[in-house]
């Protein structure tokens, strides 16, 4: 399919557009430096901190790092679990609570099985989902065009 070229300087910290890209639905999170600085600290409770697995299918070499992304501030990835691909949900401020992972800062929570993914689409372990999120192929045309595909 075609790449697709979109906008995202309407996108507020702490808000998602999903845009469709090759029939998938791609979610472009801008994370609030909240967010970014929770990244931070939960590798031992990732299954796949480092996104090392399959690097060519689940995350270009641009985006194994902790944040997942070219630029720290945006996500970009593919909104299907990587189990039986359900759509997880925004879990973006939740507090503890006692079936989810004791610091978990919010990310999304897929309703079918209970997977949870950290706000870079890391998966946490132990999780039914066996990967991370997968990011696509993108790349900025300037600060406000973002290109997938
Ligand atoms: Fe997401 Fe099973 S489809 S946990």
């Amino acid at each position: 399919g075609a790449a697709v070229e979109v906008d995202i300087s309407g996108i507020k910290p702490g808000e998602k557009m999903t845009v469709e890209w090759r029939g998938k639905p791609v979610w472009i999170v801008r994370r609030t430096p909240e967010q970014l600085a929770a990244l931070s600290g939960a590798d031992s409770q990732l299954a796949d901190p480092k996104s090392e697995r399959k690097p060519s299918e689940l995350t270009p070499e641009y985006a194994r790092n902790e944040g997942r992304s070219i630029k720290p501030e945006f996500l970009v990835a593919v909104g299907i679990c990587s189990h039986l691909g359900c759509s997880p949900s925004d879990k973006f401020q939740v507090g503890p609570q006692p079936s989810l992972p004791d610091d978990w800062h919010g990310g999304f929570l897929c309703p079918c099985h209970g997977s949870t993914f950290d706000m870079a689409g890391r998966v946490f372990k132990n999780k039914p989902a066996p990967d991370n999120l997968e990011v696509p192929p993108h790349m900025y045309l300037s600060d406000s065009k973002l290109l997938i595909g």
